[in-house]
């Protein structure tokens, strides 16, 4: 049976790959996405485009009105830093525009399975041990990671008061093929371009600081599995919330390695000062995904990088 899907933030880096997962699958898929970072050219042909922003009453009437299967939810402000500087802007659009499309969803009475991309680098915190379950405690650091968790509590309130059928995928750091510099696995981003550039890598501290990168295309496929699998009720927060990693822990400095690798070259790297407040370790455990959504992650890191890199080099 072919689905009505709508992907907000479709012409972003992980979004365009999630509707590409959709169609694939035979579905059919609208965007909705206001370009402020994401591209025209990134939405497939085959779907349809909704030029609109998530806090807008227009965006909530296409919800109504649209008579969606599943509503993928990727938009958002995803700079954490810009979220550091203007907190009230990052909840206006992370908290304010997920509400409204939460409750527009609920006003068009339709069985609509609602996807939200949480995250698993920004809420857990410091003080957990890796790599993080579901169920541990919360700490987020950072307004973004505070809005995030806050749209997952609104979700478990619609689930449980409107009974709404919500689900949320908390990435580890995500790369791939149209990613964003700014985004939480933007050093990937960042590396290949300098290396393309014939520059010396530059990493903060001693290079030791831990991240859990997950390739896009796997991140698709969880959001395929998290709108078409038959899941538990919603009675509290994280029953419906999934990590979506690798559970491997990989450090700065392989991080630099397998790049200069999947360039052909061996590279030095340039260490400057620690950046204050960084996080040292992070890898989140994805065997609740693996139980309950039949999700594995696929790619190794040194197969996605070396499509990443193929990537930028195409756009050199
Ligand atoms: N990249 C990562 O490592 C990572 C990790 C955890 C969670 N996430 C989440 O995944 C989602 C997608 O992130 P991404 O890395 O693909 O970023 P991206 O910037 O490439 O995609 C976001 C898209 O949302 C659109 N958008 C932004 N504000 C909007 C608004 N007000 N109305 C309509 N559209 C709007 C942008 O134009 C863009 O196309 C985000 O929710 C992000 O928080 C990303």
């Amino acid at each position: 049976m072919s689905r009505r899907v709508l992907v907000t933030g479709g012409a972003g880096f992980i979004g365009s790959h999630v509707a590409e997962g959709f169609l694939a699958a035979g579905d059919a898929v609208d965007v909705l996405d206001n370009l402020s970072s994401g591209k025209r050219e990134n939405v497939p042909a085959a779907a349809g485009f909704h030029h609109l922003d998530i806090t807008s009453p227009d965006a909530a009437a296409l919800i109504r009105g649209g008579g969606y299967d599943v509503v993928c939810h990727l938009a958002a402000q995803i700079d954490v830093r810009k979220s550091v500087a203007d907190p009230a802007y990052d909840a206006s659009v992370n908290i304010g525009g997920s509400l409204n499309l939460l409750e527009a969803v609920r006003a068009s009475g339709r069985a609509t399975r609602f996807v939200f991309s949480s995250t698993g680098g920004a809420i857990y915190g410091d003080f957990v041990q890796v790599p993080t379950v579901e169920n541990m405690p919360k700490d987020p650091e950072s307004p973004y990671g505070i809005a995030k968790l806050s749209v997952e509590y609104y979700m478990g309130y619609f689930a449980r008061v409107h009974g709404l059928d919500t689900v949320a995928l908390r990435y580890a750091n995500v790369y791939g093929p149209r990613q964003d510099p700014h985004g939480e696995a933007g050093v990937v981003a960042i590396f290949c371009k300098r290396v393309l550039a014939g520059e010396t890598l530059t990493v903060f501290g001693d290079g030791q600081q831990t991240r859990d990168y997950v390739y896009a295309g796997d991140v698709a496929r969880a959001n395929f599995l998290a709108a078409t699998t038959t899941l538990p009720k919603m009675r509290q927060l994280d029953v419906r919330a999934y990590n979506i990693g690798t559970g491997v822990e990989t450090s700065v400095l392989d991080l630099a390695r397998t790049i200069y690798g999947a360039a052909g070259r061996e590279g030095t790297v340039n260490h400057a000062p620690a950046r204050a407040g960084e996080q040292m370790r992070s890898s989140v455990n994805t065997s609740k995904a693996a139980a309950e959504l039949g999700w594995k992650p696929q790619v190794s890191l040194a197969e996605g990088l070396a499509k990443t890199y193929a990537y930028f080099a195409s756009r050199h």
